[in-house]
């Protein structure tokens, strides 16, 4: 397990991602990849209230309603570092106060809990000043609800002056940043990242494997190994074109090198950037759970991992 920057958590260095809890996988299925993570190591689990509410004839909650069936049915509670998000279902869009008073209580009930251990702030909210916020996650800290604050999604600018109006008043600030960052995802490096360095937030990026492009399975000669007819197919194959195309013999190689699968090297890289501690990345199958471990327990060279940088530069 690593710290989890300053929250006070302990982690695995890899969070299962819980987007396709109730959309790619059903309950069954996603019972046995949580099984799967939990046996093989793994405690950190993302989820979020709007899960997964884009699949047809859901309403949202649908993966956190699983996680806590799945949490009640093993007893595994206390074992688990609980993360789940607030602003993006569209019953409970954004963040006033209103807002996350009664979304927390929601995704409390689903969970089956009565604390979640990380609260993500799961998109910014431009009509809601950022004081009304702040001061509203720093109430469910004090009130024992949530253990520690996370951004997703925000600019550098927003984040900082979020940061800057928690730390003026005293109060809970957010201590972990969850963008959008992988190999053919590097946007962040410029201003985020950097954000993250100098106020000390721990970087737990998503889409770790592009949506299953990074897995490799994904080839410019049309080609796709299993799971290449997934939902998610189109989201993947976008990246057959410049960087995408240029990352996958670099990932080939060390992956050759390492005896590792490319998921793994994927998921090792983004571990060797600043302030990165935990990748999320989901797994539809319990079957794809292995590649995910070990990612998070691969150790790349200094020369493996400036390869990969250089080829999705
Ligand atoms: N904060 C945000 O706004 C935000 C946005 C998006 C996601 N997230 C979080 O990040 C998590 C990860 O994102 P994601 O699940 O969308 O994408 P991802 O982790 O980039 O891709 C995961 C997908 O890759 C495929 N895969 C995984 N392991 C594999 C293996 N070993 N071999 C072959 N294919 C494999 C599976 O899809 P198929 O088998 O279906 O191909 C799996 O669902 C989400 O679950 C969510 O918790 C957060």
């Amino acid at each position: 397990m690593v710290a989890l920057g300053t929250t006070g958590l302990d982690v695995f260095p890899l969070s299962l991602g819980g987007n396709v809890f109730g959309w790619t996988s059903d309950q069954e299925t996603s019972f046995r990849v949580l099984d799967e993570f939990l046996d093989g190591g793994g405690n950190f689990i993302d989820t979020a209230d709007a899960y997964s509410q884009w699949a047809p004839g859901n309403v949202g909650g649908e993966s956190e309603t699983i996680l806590g069936e799945w949490l009640t049915s093993r007893g595994v509670r206390d074992r688990i570092v609980l993360a789940t998000k607030v602003s993006a279902l569209s019953t409970a869009k954004g963040l006033s106060a209103g807002t996350i008073e009664r979304a927390v209580e929601d995704s409390l009930r689903r969970l089956q809990t009565d604390v979640i251990d990380l609260y993500w702030a799961h998109y910014d909210d431009a009509d809601t000043p950022l004081e009304e916020t702040v001061a509203a996650f720093d109430r469910l800290v004090r009130a024992g609800k949530v253990r520690a604050l996370g951004a997703s999604n925000f600019t550098a600018d927003r984040l900082e002056q979020a940061l800057k109006i928690a730390d003026s008043t005293g109060t809970a600030r957010y201590l972990a940043l969850q963008p959008h960052y992988n190999l053919v995802e590097r946007g962040i490096e410029d201003d985020l990242l950097p954000l993250a360095q100098r106020y000390g937030l721990a970087t737990v990026p998503y889409y770790a494997l592009a949506s299953g492009f990074l897995t490799g399975k994904y080839r410019a000669d049309g080609s796709a190994g299993s799971g290449g007819d997934s939902p998610r197919a189109g989201a993947a194959r976008k990246y057959l074109d410049g960087r995408g195309r240029a990352v996958l013999p670099a990932l080939d190689e060390v992956a050759a090198e390492t005896g590792a699968s490319v998921t793994a090297v994927s998921l090792a890289w983004l571990r060797t950037r600043p302030t990165v501690v935990a990748p999320i990345a989901s797994a539809r199958v319990p079957e794809q759970v292995a590649d995910l471990l070990a990612g998070a327990r691969l150790e790349l060279t200094p020369a493996q991992a400036q390869r990969l940088t250089d080829a999705s530069a």
